[in-house]
């Protein structure tokens, strides 16, 4: 059975949401090469995203179905003064199922649990769709900040955001 086909079988009760491991991070990259509204950096390689799981344990989250395939993902830290997320994701296939909500509702109480009681996340400016699904679920997408960033490596790459 191809994966279009398990999403046609899928219910919201079969897709389990589960701590983001180690062994999810080549799925999860996967998933998010494929989706417009995901801005992956250089940085984002298998060894970073592993120690950024070990930096923030049990905050992160993956959706995977009943042969548990990886369908959705949301990385989830702190700083250990606000929470961020990064990356969440949803198979186009299980979208409008309410595993993105699901997800962000798992790393909120992740968070809420060891004492962060806000929580932060990057929209690029043109993922209409991605600022409607945040304002659906009660984020609010704010007009009073900008990021601001330089590159303060030895790597330094303009082209690259
Ligand atoms: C954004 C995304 C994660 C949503 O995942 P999802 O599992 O389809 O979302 P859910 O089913 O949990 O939807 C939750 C609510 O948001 C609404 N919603 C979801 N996508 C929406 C959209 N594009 N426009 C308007 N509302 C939307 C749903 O209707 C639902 O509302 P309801 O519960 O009142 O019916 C998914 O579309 C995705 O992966 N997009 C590409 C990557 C991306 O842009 N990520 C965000 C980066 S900041």
């Amino acid at each position: 059975m191809n994966k279009r086909m398990h999403a046609e079988h899928a219910t919201a009760a079969s897709i389990q949401i589960e701590p983001f491991r180690s062994d999810h991070i080549q799925p999860a990259l996967d998933l998010w090469r494929q989706c417009s509204g995901i801005a992956l950096s250089e940085m984002d390689t298998p060894e970073n995203l592993h120690r950024y799981l070990a930096r923030n344990p049990d905050l992160s989250h993956v959706a995977c179905n009943c042969y548990g395939h990886l369908v959705g993902a949301a990385l989830c830290g702190h700083d250990g003064r606000r929470g961020y997320l990064h990356h969440l994701a949803v198979d186009s296939d299980h979208r409008r199922m309410g595993i993105g909500r699901r997800l962000i509702h798992h790393c909120a109480v992740a968070l809420q649990n060891i004492g962060i009681p806000k929580c932060h996340l990057f929209v690029i400016d043109d993922n209409h769709a991605g600022k409607r699904f945040w304002q659906r679920i009660g984020w609010q997408v704010r007009a009073d900040l900008r990021i601001v960033s330089r590159w303060i490596g030895f790597n330094v790459n303009p082209s690259v955001r």
